[in-house]
């Protein structure tokens, strides 16, 4: 068998968001639960990685690894901390950010609302209210100077997740199993695909590509399951996928599969081995979601905007993204127009309701020093990038 190659000119890189690795992000709703009585968060957030001040050293790791892209986030609650009123400091800092990738020679992808909101927002409504499209339309506005520059710009990271999060909400106040990512509610997939449309007239026209980025999964069928799993897949996948196939590219980020039985979302057998949050490890998951979002959506740019792992183990992680890796050579070779992939994360960040537990980085960083301590992994995917390939 041939080693895996990817096309000419395809960006490999690394992910973060502004909440799990800036610290201090204390006015938005996540802040705001991780410290309620009864919060469900594993611990605060806090300081995360200070990224907000080490943003610096982040790109020299990406770089220096041979690594030719960076995602990050802008945190809505720093450049609009109260509701109309801007802080160009914090639009400026992001500036720096965008310009720091480009002197470094790394692609910036940027996305606009990774889950948190301000305060404010969420007091007036948050993602379902009545002027929150009027209002993301205007954070983009403020937000054009740094994203007219960015590589590929992202509106919301995973609205599908978004639209599922009340649903579990719902089913650990009954005290019900959560197997796996349930069905969306619908209201609020409706609501976000609007904000999404929202965000996309600001940005179409106005920076060089825009997209959302969704969850993909590979969805597969137990015996006696084949129609379930595609009505969950619409729910989950297809009414997304059809509101993106206008965009101007894809961003998908891969995990695992899910497996669907007469009944719904079944858990993985014991037999199958499983994950931080009981996901099954299922690298090859990436080339099948990869492969469905282009036989739905021919011709669409796709870009893998996260992949990977929480283990402690990084021989494990480079296992996994390397068999990860081939699954998404195959796909490509089928047909699919990928254009880079983007490992999450750089960092061992902040895991939200998990807090600092699970880690997916590829650098380490100590909680108390703040310090970056770059694991193998790191060093193995820089050359892969330089190789675009697998050896
Ligand atoms: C999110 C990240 C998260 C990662 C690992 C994705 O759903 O975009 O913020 O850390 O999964 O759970």
């Amino acid at each position: 068998m041939t080693a895996a190659q990817f096309p000419e000119g395809f960006l490999w890189g690394a992910a973060t968001a502004a909440h799990q690795v800036e610290g201090g992000n204390v006015n938005n709703d996540h802040w705001e639960a991780e410290h309620s009585p009864h919060s469900p968060f594993a611990e605060p957030s806090g300081d995360a990685c200070d990224s907000w001040h080490r943003w610096p050293e982040d790109l020299d790791l990406v770089a220096g690894a041979g690594l030719t892209a960076y995602r990050f986030s802008l945190e809505w609650s720093r450049i609009e901390p109260e509701e109309g009123e801007f802080s160009r400091a914090a639009l400026d800092h992001y500036r720096r950010v965008l310009d720091g990738c480009r002197d470094r020679g790394l692609a910036p992808v940027v996305t606009l609302v990774h889950f948190t909101q301000p305060r404010w927002l969420l007091r007036d409504g948050g993602w379902t209210g009545q002027k929150t499209g009027d209002r993301l339309a205007r954070f983009a506005e403020y937000a054009l100077p740094v994203l007219a520059d960015a590589e590929y710009v992202c509106t919301l990271n995973e609205p599908n997740l978004m639209a599922a999060q009340p649903v579990m909400g719902a089913m650990a106040m009954r005290g019900e199993e959560i197997r796996g990512l349930p069905r969306p509610d619908q209201g609020v997939a409706e609501a976000l695909l609007g904000l999404h449309g929202r965000a996309m007239d600001v940005l179409r026209g106005n920076v060089r590509a825009a997209g959302m980025t969704l969850v993909g999964r590979e969805h597969l069928a137990e015996p006696g399951g084949e129609e379930r799993m595609r009505e969950e897949r619409a729910a989950f996948e297809d009414q997304f996928l059809e509101v993106a196939r206008d965009d101007d590219f894809l961003g998908l980020q891969v995990y695992t599969a899910a497996r669907f039985d007469g009944g719904g979302l079944v858990a993985p057998a014991p037999e199958l081995q499983t994950l931080a949050h009981g996901m099954e490890r299922r690298p090859q998951a990436l080339g099948a979601a990869v492969a469905r979002a282009a036989e739905v959506l021919p011709g669409l740019p796709l870009l893998v905007t996260e992949n990977g792992i929480a283990t402690a183990d990084d021989d494990d992680r480079i296992a996994f993204t390397r068999d990860a890796l081939t699954s998404l050579a195959g796909a490509v070779e089928g047909g699919a127009d990928v254009r880079g992939y983007l490992h999450w994360s750089l960092l061992d960040n902040f895991e939200w309701m998990l807090g600092y537990r699970p880690t997916f980085g590829l650098v380490a960083v100590d909680r108390r020093t703040f310090a970056r301590t770059p694991k193998p992994s790191l060093i193995w995917l820089g050359e892969v990038a330089r190789r675009n390939g697998l050896a």
